[in-house]
């Protein structure tokens, strides 16, 4: 008797004692408490009242609950309680079929562009897709910007939020960071056997003194945005409808959705820094390519096109 029976007995709206609990599952209040622990540690966010007793306010991504909720849709999700990075884990298994995704309640070693960390404490949302497209690496520069389409749209379907997108990577919210997406590509160019993976970090229910300080003032989560938990599989859900609505928009309606990334795209039109390494150099971001590269106006007139490699770019005075 564990953490599931404790689970299927917590209610979204209805709270429980822990009596009541020990008693229906005739467990020790001391096994009911530890349950409760491990599922917080889980992801799960349950809310515990002197003299009310426990209630979920929010699920943590649950396997069953989400093929559930996918059965329209014939890729294969699988979710794990913590593993170091879901773009690692993916790329441990090389004969994972077109489709697979991988979601973790946590990371241990999340990874962000540029060899960042990305901090992934439970609440948060942490998937990786992996993608084996019939097209050369030349042909899929804008996989991350069509990502990053798609992930705006899951969070406009699930929480009728309207985010906006930093170039290249990060969908924003009231100016703060909300998601995070690393794209890697493995597989030799012009052999056919190329692979894509997808990684997306989304601040679901993430507080924010459970992120590294540093990241706190540039950071925000749908939980705070909506002041409410939001249920996990809900917005995994449709994530993964969209990002199979991209998969087969990848080479077809590449321009409708780099439209709509443009459209979104609030480094358009600012003064901004490209940092390369510990250069800075001050630009005005003016518009976006079909690949999802920048095209900057440098102080001196010259003009620029700006693909990610290893580049980041920068407000002027901050993040956005
Ligand atoms: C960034 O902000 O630079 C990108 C962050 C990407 C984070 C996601 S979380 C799921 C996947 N696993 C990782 O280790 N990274 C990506």
């Amino acid at each position: 008797m564990g953490k599931a029976e404790v689970l299927a007995l917590l209610r979204e709206d209805e709270y429980i004692s822990g009596e009541e609990i020990s008693r229906q599952l005739g467990i020790s209040r001391a096994a009911v408490c530890k349950a409760v622990s491990s599922l917080r540690t889980d992801g799960c966010l349950i809310d515990a009242v002197t003299n009310r007793g426990y209630c979920l306010k929010a699920a943590a991504p649950e396997e069953s609950r989400l093929r559930a909720l996918l059965q329209d849709c014939p890729w294969n999700v699988r979710v794990l309680r913590e593993t170091d990075s879901t773009n690692n884990a993916l790329k441990r298994e090389p004969n994972a079929p077109h489709g697979s995704v991988l979601i973790a309640a946590r990371q241990s070693g999340g990874r962000g562009r540029l060899g960042r960390c990305f901090s992934s404490p439970p609440g948060g949302l942490y998937l990786s897709v992996l993608l084996r497209p019939r097209a050369e690496a030349a042909e899929l520069l804008h996989l991350t910007p069509m990502a990053a389409v798609a992930v705006r749209r899951a969070i406009q379907d699930c929480c009728g939020i309207s985010a906006q997108i930093k170039w290249i990577n990060d969908i924003v919210a009231e100016g703060k960071k909300l998601c995070g997406i690393l794209t890697e590509l493995s597989g030799e160019a012009g052999s056919g056997t190329l692979s894509a993976i997808i990684g997306i970090g989304i601040n679901c229910n993430t507080l924010p003194q459970e992120l590294p300080e540093a990241v706190r003032p540039i950071a925000v989560s749908l939980r705070q945005l909506l002041g409410k938990p939001l249920d996990a599989n809900l917005l995994a859900a449709a994530l993964v409808h969209r990002l199979y609505e991209m998969d087969a928009a990848l080479l077809t309606q590449k321009n409708e959705w780099m439209q709509e990334y443009a459209s979104a795209c609030l480094t358009l039109g600012k003064q901004v820094q490209i940092l390369r390494g510990r250069t800075r150099t001050a630009a005005l971001a003016e518009g976006i390519d079909e690949n999802g590269c920048l095209r900057v106006r440098y102080e001196n007139g010259e003009t620029a096109l700006i693909c990610a490699g290893e580049v980041s770019v920068r407000g002027m005075y901050g993040y956005i």
